[in-house]
């Protein structure tokens, strides 16, 4: 089993010191095999923020893959937003917008959804969806495999969009059996509904979204990652909330793969609520 730590919308710019520390404390309490770390890395892509970003990153106790938000291209400096959409990211996060990772259980690659022209919803090019295909198709399939990206490939409520071009892209990498999505942008922990209704759509492959690790931009949930324990055919996952005291357990809920499909026993109700 490889024990992942998913953490997504640092936003640095809007980061509240004391969670940013709770949570480097608890990673190196838990010590995860590898931290995966889905966008928008700061607030406005300031270079101070990058900076902040930056140090943060090198701070984190396990390698890590990293892909941009849509927080990360600048947004009023019209020039740096169409012409250099991602330089600053390049310069202090990292150079590569498909980061590849890969060990003896796991494979991982990180693509950028963020997109100058549209302000909040992303999208997945063509040349994305061949190079997600040629990338996991060559992978054993024995391996774990996961796709990290900003925007989710299924959105938290119907109001919401999921990253353009999401249906295609399924239809393209079906034949490499990935296993997990994982997303952010949304600053909403895990949903079940996202799950239960992925699972009537597209039941091998999961998804799971984590909230805003460490900023005041939260959106009626508090800051919160999620922690999973991954092995092929099952995956644990813990969502780790902050409270006044660091970041703990707030639920737990376990996938097995079945047959192809991922199945968890019940839905909502048996997320299994971890008391105060
Ligand atoms: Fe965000
Ligand atoms: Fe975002």
């Amino acid at each position: 089993m490889s024990r992942i730590a998913h953490i997504s919308d640092l936003h640095f710019g809007r980061e509240i010191d004391q969670v940013a520390e709770d949570l480097l404390e608890d990673l190196r309490r838990l010590r995860p095999d590898r931290i995966l770390i889905s966008g928008d890395l700061t607030q406005r892509a300031r270079r101070r923020e990058f900076a902040q970003a930056g140090d943060y990153l090198e701070r984190l106790p396990a390698p890590t893959v990293v892909v941009p938000g849509n927080h990360d291209v600048p947004l009023y400096n019209l020039w740096q937003r169409f012409a250099l959409p991602l330089a600053r990211y390049k310069h202090r996060i990292d150079g590569d917008l498909t980061p590849i990772a890969e060990d003896d259980e796991t494979a991982v690659m990180g693509i950028n959804t963020a997109r100058s022209l549209t302000l909040k919803s992303g999208r997945i090019s063509y040349w994305q969806m061949a190079r997600i295909r040629q990338y996991f198709c060559g992978v054993d399939d024995r391996k774990f495999k996961i796709l990290v990206t900003h925007h989710p490939f299924l959105a938290p409520t119907a109001d919401d969009q999921g990253v353009g071009r999401y249906r295609r892209t399924l239809a393209v990498i079906k034949p490499c059996n990935l296993d997990l999505l994982l997303a952010g942008h949304f600053h909403m922990s895990f949903s079940t509904g996202v799950h239960d209704v992925y699972l009537a759509q597209a039941p091998s492959i999961l998804i799971l979204q984590a909230g805003t690790a460490i900023s005041d931009r939260t959106r009626g949930e508090p800051n919160a990652y999620n922690l999973l324990e991954v092995a092929k055919g099952r995956v644990e996952l813990e969502v780790r909330v902050h409270r006044q005291d660091g970041f703990a357990a707030q639920r737990r809920r376990v996938f097995t793969k079945e047959a192809g499909r991922w199945v968890s026993p019940g839905s909502a109700a048996s997320e299994e609520p971890i008391p105060d």
